[in-house]
């Protein structure tokens, strides 16, 4: 079994920085990517020996569509696909574009702003930033909405068993699939809520975190699956982020089995028979939706090689010098953010 990257069983860092790009259509591009595949390592150990202290971390994974592009001769992994946009009433979780993720962490700031310049940098125009969002610790691990997140998450072996993927799909064990949404929080209504009716909303204590007994249209009641009498995981590292007027939640996950995110996505957003959906959704609403497959660390490392194989067709004087070649040459196919699509 491949052994799956280090960063993915770090803790959510007291910061963190998402990265999400697209890739330019070209094979110089396509080729710039797999060699940072390969150099990524050596280049998180560059800036993190400087304070061990800090540990920095970073977790590389590909999207659906970029996938035969960037890993050729290698079979997408079985449950890999574009985040599928879920829309009922007013609740409405887009699926917008993404190849690439970069989830890098650090107990400073400083350390994750030097690795995501270096890596961006080392991509040069191979790729465009659709999304750069700074994530941060907010008081006690609270969430802006005042509530400590992330206490279900499973921990030691069973924190394994949830998020990596094993013999099920032998020839992507050790890898990850990963979902990212924006969530874009009206502070002011959230505010505005009292204290007791909050509580209500997550389903646990405000100040302690305790879990309440209900209701049905908690956030924890309909995040939480149970499949043939076993709860199923999944690893979360939210992040608050924002700006002083617009602020939320960066939701990321990490899976072995992407359908467990994707079900609980759907108890969330859409209404099940009798009308119950997550009321969490009435104060905060997803402006990005992508999946992605971080894949083990030696399919990284090979990935340079497919770089050398491909290398053949192209003439020799083009190498990584893309900086010369035109957006239109490196992005002659990329289009607007998908639409929401209704849920079938
Ligand atoms: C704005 C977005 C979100 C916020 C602010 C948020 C916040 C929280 C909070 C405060 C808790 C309770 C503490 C804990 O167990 O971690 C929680 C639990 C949980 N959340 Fe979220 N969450 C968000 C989105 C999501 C999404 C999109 C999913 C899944 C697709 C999800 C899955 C879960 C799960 C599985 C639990 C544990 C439920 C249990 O077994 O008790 N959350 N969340």
């Amino acid at each position: 079994m491949g052994v799956s990257q280090e960063a993915i069983q770090s803790g959510p860092g007291r910061h963190a920085l998402f990265l999400t790009l697209v890739v330019g259509a070209s094979e110089v591009a396509a080729r710039a990517v797999r060699q940072l595949g390969a150099d990524l390592a050596g280049l998180v150990r560059t800036v993190g020996h400087r304070d061990e202290s800090a540990a920095l971390s970073c977790v590389l994974a590909i999207g659906a569509d970029a996938w035969e592009r960037l890993v050729p001769g290698r079979s997408r992994p079985a449950q890999l696909h574009p985040f599928r946009a879920l829309e009922d009433a007013t609740r409405r979780a887009p699926s917008t574009p993404g190849d690439l993720l970069l989830h890098i962490r650090a107990e400073r700031a400083d350390f994750c702003h030097e690795l995501g310049r270096m890596i961006i940098g080392s991509l040069g125009s191979a790729v465009q930033v659709v999304d750069e969002t700074q994530g941060f610790s907010y008081m006690d691990s609270r969430d802006l909405i005042g509530f400590v997140d992330g206490t279900e998450n499973p921990g030691g072996e069973a924190r394994r068993e949830a998020t990596i993927v094993g013999d099920e799909d032998p020839a992507h064990a050790g890898g990850s699939y990963i979902t990212v949404q924006r969530y874009v929080t009206d502070l002011d209504r959230w505010q505005q809520t009292p204290t007791a009716e909050q509580e209500r909303v997550i389903g646990r204590t405000k100040a302690e975190g305790i879990e309440l007994d209900g209701p049905p249209t908690a956030h924890k009641e309909r995040a939480k699956l149970v499949r043939d009498g076993v709860e199923k995981k999944i690893l979360r590292q939210n992040r608050p982020w924002g700006t002083t007027r617009e602020s939320g939640t960066y939701f990321i996950a990490y899976a072995r089995d992407l359908s467990v995110t994707e079900a609980m996505l759907e108890r969330m957003f859409i209404a099940d028979a009798d009308g119950l959906y997550d009321h969490l959704l009435d104060f905060t609403h997803p402006v990005t939706g992508v999946n992605f497959f971080a894949p083990a660390v030696d399919v990284l490392e090979s990935l340079a090689a497919t770089d050398g194989a491909a290398a053949a067709e192209v003439p020799a004087d083009e190498t990584l010098g893309i900086g010369s070649l035109r957006e239109s040459e490196l992005f002659p196919t990329r289009g607007t953010p998908t639409k929401p699509k209704k849920a079938s």
